[in-house]
């Protein structure tokens, strides 16, 4: 079968490796794909937010599975668009439709969303410029810090964590006012949780799930989780703290009530779900969902997936999840991400990276490189995710440590202390 994967970074690199290694995948194309993901298929150039052209592309190469990696394609509807139009409506798309992407697309839907279904979350409330008196009179007696969020998609930039009443109130004022532009026109505004967090998935297609390996990703640039929030610094998985019975809790408490909840409000939802979570003492809750695989966690998540990843997408889009038994391996998996010096404030591009041919006991998942006259080359803030799969979750931290250091490229820079607080 032929098939089209839309997207860039590691997460794409990793879904296409293992896409790829199915017998039931004639022709992977990758669109737009990166300076790696040349190694398991075709690059197409196609911007996954350019529906048109991609009906085009899918005509003209007899597409029959279209995977959508990141969440922007799938909040601006590429699943409904591609139902609408009689010539591509029975090409089967894993992401969900606009009516489910919408529990990323908008954190305040989620919010209400949780509240109807009973699904434990901090509690919050939402402004907007209509309501901004009352949003800062409601920050006045909210306890600290209290965290501020931009309702629509921000890039990862769109949660505030204030620590003085005084800063939340400038801040919301900002936000309605245009400082994420959009995205704040309406403002969450939510207790600050204690704990620590993790992320779990399930990819449903609509009636059933399948629970796939939890993940731990590291947001902060800095050694020991200090300084500025990233896209992701590294993940583990599995998650040593996330036992069976928090994960069967995670289950019961946030995973069912979600899928009956979609159920409950018509919401026909295919593809993945990720619960951003936070144990809370030994209790799991949620803070977000995306409608999509995490980026750095997917590095982590799919090389533990014993299964087939095409038949499984297959299954999913036939409604036929319930007969298939995920294998999970026992095996433990490292990631870690290989960023521009500078990131993620500015860093420069193109620069030529060498030592890749060396790793010993990981895999590089390519995420912002280029290929350029056959030279690979930096071409955005998160270069390459090194990825290890050992025995031991130690074996797989020291190696997938120990291989980033072989790969070099001006200004490189990564964490070494990826995953160790957790042994
Ligand atoms: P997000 O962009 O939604 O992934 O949020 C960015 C980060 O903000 C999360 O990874 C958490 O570390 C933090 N965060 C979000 N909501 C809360 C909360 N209610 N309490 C504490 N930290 C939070
Ligand atoms: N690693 C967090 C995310 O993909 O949103």
């Amino acid at each position: 079968m032929n098939i089209l994967l839309l997207g860039s970074g590691g997460r794409e690199s990793a879904f296409a490796w293992k896409m790829s290694q199915s017998e039931q995948c004639s022709k992977l194309f990758i669109a737009p794909g990166n300076g790696g993901t040349g190694a398991y298929g075709k690059n197409v150039n196609l911007n996954p937010n350019d529906f048109e052209a991609i009906k085009k592309f899918v005509l003209a190469e007899n597409i029959e599975l279209v995977v959508v990696g990141p969440e922007e394609p799938l909040v601006n509807g590429i699943h409904d668009f591609f139902i609408a139009d009689e010539a591509i409506a029975k090409i089967p798309v894993i992401g969900p439709k606009k009516e489910g992407a919408i529990l990323e697309g908008s954190k305040d839907f989620s919010k209400e969303f949780m509240a109807r279904h009973g699904i434990p979350t901090p509690g919050s409330k939402s402004f907007t410029i209509e309501t901004l008196a009352e949003g800062l009179a409601y920050l006045q007696h909210h306890s600290l810090p209290v965290v501020l969020k931009a309702d629509g998609l921000a890039a990862g930039k769109g949660v505030l964590i204030c620590e003085t009443t005084a800063d939340a109130q400038e801040e919301l004022k900002l936000m309605l006012s245009g400082k994420f532009g959009n995205a704040g026109a309406l403002v969450v505004i939510e207790e600050y949780l204690t704990g620590i967090e993790l992320s779990v998935f399930v990819l449903t297609d609509g009636d059933n799930y399948v629970i796939l390996p939890e993940a731990k990703d590291y947001k902060k640039i800095g050694q020991a989780d200090t300084g500025l929030n990233t896209g992701g610094m590294g993940s583990v998985s599995p998650v040593p703290f996330a036992d069976e019975k928090f994960l069967k809790e995670v289950e019961d408490t946030i995973i069912i009530p979600t899928i009956n909840g979609l159920k409950k409000d018509g919401i026909d939802y295919t593809g993945f779900i990720f619960f951003g979570l936070f144990k809370v003492g030994d209790k799991p809750m949620i803070i977000e969902y995306n409608c999509r695989m995490g980026d750095p966690e997917t590095e982590s998540v799919l090389p533990r997936i014993e299964n087939d990843l095409v038949e499984l997408f297959m299954a999913t889009a036939q409604k036929r999840l319930k007969d298939v038994q995920l294998k999970i391996s026992a095996k433990s998996a490292a990631t870690v991400m290989i960023v521009a010096g500078g990131y993620p404030g500015d860093y420069e591009k193109g620069k030529a990276i060498t030592g890749i041919e060396n790793l010993r006991k990981s895999v590089a998942f390519h995420a912002g490189t280029a290929l350029e006259g056959g030279v690979v080359k930096s071409n955005g803030g998160r270069v390459l995710a090194v990825t290890s799969l050992q025995d031991t979750q130690f074996e797989a931290l020291q190696s997938a440590t120990a291989d980033a250091a072989r790969i070099y490229f001006d200004g490189k820079y990564f964490r070494e202390d990826i995953g160790f607080d957790l042994m």
